[in-house]
């Protein structure tokens, strides 16, 4: 198989697709908007980590073009079966273990899955297409969703570009960085036809609250403390989930082979300004009593071991090649995700008390 490194917009659209991940946050989005926005056919291949939530799939669960199957990017079997099976002609690859603090206290997880886990995937595709006859070759590809944090951390002035050195500070970006250097490798060396995408940070509705965002708000609702690493001056380029999902399609569909697209939202907020934001619009839409503003309840913490400063993407050259950018300022994106927590309260329990989890094994332990 040999790739090309022109473009090609002539080539035909995928049919069958592959999501790895699709449990997630970031994957249930990109499940959902091949559902709406295109006639493919979608394979969810998901472990079920304490990640997941399939509650987030529960609008299309029932649609004949969707599958899930549950199955670790580590087993080299369960891949083998899942490409043998469903035959994709398109990986958008987005399992992983995703949070920077849990790589900190379990750092080996992050190995094997996004290391291994990337290399496992790499070789079924290789295996898988390299069967198939040449003429079948065009539609194939295979989509790693990355993160900005590859790069490493800015200083005050500057944007990360594709051409920006690799420069990762945590176990998680380390393990994500291993995986675009396979992923590119598996390009070079065996002609398989890859596009790596670079993301800053996501938020939205049915964000697990582990992360920034989602955590502030449910503390925020629950009158928890809202604990802020450091000085709350680190700086991260927010962009909403929808318009990350969005761009990796439009990256499979017309991304070049070998090529590598970062996106971000344009959206530079420093971690106090999100939290304090927040708080405001809980304030609106659920106002405090007497106890007053949710602001009361910051409290400066410990900071994160080899924080990064700031993040931030220069997305032109996406633009100019994919026609993407975001849709959702920051402003309307965080009233939307407040909004959606608001209006989900049994989501919201569900995660407190496990009962998603509970859920999730008696529906799908057997498959
Ligand atoms: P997430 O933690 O919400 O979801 C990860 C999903 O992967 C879960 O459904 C989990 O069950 C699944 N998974 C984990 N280990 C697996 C394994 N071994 N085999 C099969 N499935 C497994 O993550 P997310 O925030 O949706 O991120 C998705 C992808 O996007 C990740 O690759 C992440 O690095 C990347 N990314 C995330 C962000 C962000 O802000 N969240 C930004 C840029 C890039
Ligand atoms: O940049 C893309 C990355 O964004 C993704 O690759 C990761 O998967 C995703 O988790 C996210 O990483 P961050 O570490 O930037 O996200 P997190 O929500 O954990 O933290 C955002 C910022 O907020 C960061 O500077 C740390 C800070 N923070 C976070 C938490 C959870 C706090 O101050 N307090 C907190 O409680």
């Amino acid at each position: 198989m040999a790739g090309s490194h022109s473009p090609d917009s002539s080539r035909p659209e995928p049919r069958r697709v592959l999501v790895t991940g699709g449990a997630g946050f970031i994957g249930s989005a990109m499940v959902r908007h091949l559902l709406a926005e295109s006639r493919v056919e979608v394979l969810n291949f998901d472990a079920l980590t304490y990640a997941a939530n399939l509650l987030s799939l529960e609008s299309v669960a029932d649609d004949p073009r969707y599958r899930f199957v549950r199955g670790d990017v580590r087993d080299v079997g369960a891949v083998g079966a899942a490409f043998a099976e469903f035959k994709p002609d398109c990986v958008l690859h987005l399992a992983a273990e995703s949070h920077v603090d849990r790589s900190l206290t379990g750092p080996l997880a992050f190995v094997e899955t996004n290391v291994v886990g990337t290399a496992v995937l790499l070789q079924a595709a290789r295996e898988h297409w390299g069967r198939l006859p040449p003429a079948q070759h065009a539609a194939c590809r295979f989509v790693h969703v990355s993160t900005d944090e590859v790069f490493g951390s800015l200083g005050a002035e500057g944007k990360f570009r594709p051409d920006t050195p690799y420069e990762p500070s945590s176990p998680y970006s380390a393990s994500k960085a291993g995986s675009d250097h396979l992923v590119r490798a598996w390009g070079r060396s065996f002609g398989l036809p890859v596009v790596v995408t670079n993301c800053s940070n996501n938020y939205g509705p049915r964000q697990f609250p582990e992360k920034l965002v989602p955590l502030m708000i449910l503390n925020g609702l629950e009158d928890k403390e809202l604990p802020v690493y450091g000085s709350g001056g680190n700086v991260r380029d927010w962009l909403f989930v929808d318009d990350h999902a969005r761009g990796v399609w439009t990256a499979a569909r017309r991304g070049r082979v070998g090529a590598t697209y970062l996106f971000g939202g344009g959206a530079e907020r420093d971690n106090l300004s999100v939290v304090r934001e927040i708080c405001a619009l809980l304030d609106e839409l659920r106002p405090p009593g007497a106890s007053g503003p949710r602001e009361r309840l910051i409290r400066f913490v410990a900071d994160r071991p080899g924080h990064d400063f700031r993040y931030a993407i220069d997305a032109s050259a996406t633009t100019a090649e994919l026609d993407w950018r975001p849709r959702e300022s920051f402003t309307s994106g965080l009233r939307r995700t407040v909004q959606w927590y608001l209006d989900h309260e049994p989501w919201i329990e569900a995660v407190r008390t496990g009962a998603y989890r509970r859920w999730m094994e008696e529906n799908y332990a057997w498959r």
